[in-house]
């Protein structure tokens, strides 16, 4: 059984979908500090079957022991934690609690009970400004704010962490930017608030719940002036996971250090016209001022994936629009 910490939020959910799909057992586990309940519903409409799903945060230690007497955990994929960037930087204290020493609970309950493989939710972020894309995994690492901080922390604690015991099989799985939705509409991407990201927000405006898009900056040195980023599908992203969980049961006995994104950077309005196409109406936008802390281009290398996981995204931007598209225009207001 796959204990999935985060298992009801975004990235947690289609990836359960991936895992039970691909034949693993699953548990959720979740403090739905960002989440509800019916995502969780969506999920079994989904897969036809009853999901575990223990409430509970990674912080306690009796909860996170509790899972592990419950339920005869194989591995697990650390997906909880908080990640909004500019959050992170106005309340340092509750990012570093939740995402590191929330870690070091959940690693101290799996030592505890002899579970030794995780897949943990790492970031591009670790990158911070990268002087070249696409980024390979050797890059420097100097993430720029306090969220990419307590990412290179917690891979930093697992590669400590392997390098005392190493019957660990740890894979550090290095995401780019995840859009899209599963293609039932059933379950997406739910932001609470104003999105901070960019798919969201135009998701946003083309249901009507806004009336314009801000484009933070056109005038970057990209081919357009708008930013670029590597957009990358989240089923792809699920099946991801699926590869890396699959590595982990393995026992490898090592860590595994990976970008999962497409190795293409789109830029901003490549997006926007991409989402054009798929809701058949057009998106009203602004060019803005640069939102502080954007880096110009940043997409991904994803070749040693490839190698190691035997796994490449295989969604289109225009796939990602669409599924974005049909889970918005099912679920204006999300799981609400
Ligand atoms: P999400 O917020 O939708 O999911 C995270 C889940 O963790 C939520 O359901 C939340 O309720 C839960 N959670 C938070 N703190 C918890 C705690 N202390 N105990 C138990 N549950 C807790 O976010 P997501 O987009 O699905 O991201 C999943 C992981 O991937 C996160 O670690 C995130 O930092 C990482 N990541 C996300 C992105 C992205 O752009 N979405 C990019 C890179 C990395
Ligand atoms: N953008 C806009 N308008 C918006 C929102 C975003 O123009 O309303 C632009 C940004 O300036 C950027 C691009 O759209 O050029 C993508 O921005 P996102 O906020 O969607 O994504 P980021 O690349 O800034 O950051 C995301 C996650 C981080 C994660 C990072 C790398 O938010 O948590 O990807 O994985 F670390």
């Amino acid at each position: 059984m796959i204990l999935l910490t985060g298992g009801a939020g975004y990235i947690g959910l289609h990836s359960a979908v991936a895992l039970i799909e691909a034949g693993h057992e699953v548990v959720l586990f979740d403090n739905f500090s960002n989440s509800k309940p019916e995502g969780v519903r969506r999920l079994v409409k989904i897969v036809g079957r009853e999901v575990a799903c223990v409430e509970g945060d990674v912080r306690s230690a009796s909860d996170m022991a509790a899972v592990f007497a419950r339920y005869s955990i194989d591995a697990v994929i650390h997906f909880a934690g908080l990640k909004a960037v500019g959050e992170s930087v106005e309340q340092p204290l509750r990012y570093y609690d939740n995402n590191v020493a929330g870690t070091l609970v959940l690693l101290a309950a799996m030592q505890q009970a002899g579970v030794r493989r995780i897949v943990f939710s790492s970031s591009a972020t670790v990158y911070g400004a990268p002087d070249f894309s696409p980024i390979p995994e050797s890059a420097a690492l100097r993430p720029a704010n306090t969220y990419g901080r307590t990412k290179l922390m917690v891979e930093e604690i697992l590669r400590d962490l392997h390098a005392s015991a190493p019957d660990w099989s740890v894979a550090l799985l290095r995401y780019f930017n995840p859009v899209g939705a599963h293609s039932s509409g059933q379950i997406g991407e739910d932001p609470s608030g104003i999105p901070n990201n960019l798919m969201p927000f135009v998701a946003q405006v083309a249901v009507g719940r806004r009336a314009e898009l801000n484009v933070f900056g056109g005038d970057y040195p990209t081919p357009d002036g708008t930013g670029v980023r590597d957009y990358i599908h989240v089923m792809d992203l699920a099946d991801g996971h699926r590869a890396a969980v699959d590595r982990v049961l393995g026992d490898p006995r090592d860590v595994l250090t990976v970008n999962l994104g497409t190795g293409v950077g789109y830029s901003v309005l490549d997006l926007v016209r991409a989402f054009e196409r798929a809701c058949c109406r057009p998106i009203p936008y602004r060019i803005a001022l640069r939102r502080p802390g954007d880096v110009p281009a940043s997409w991904g290398d994803p070749s040693l994936a490839g190698q190691q996981l035997q796994w490449t995204a295989r969604r289109s931007l225009d796939d990602m629009c669409r599924d974005s598209w049909n889970w918005q225009k099912q679920n204006p207001d999300g799981f609400a």
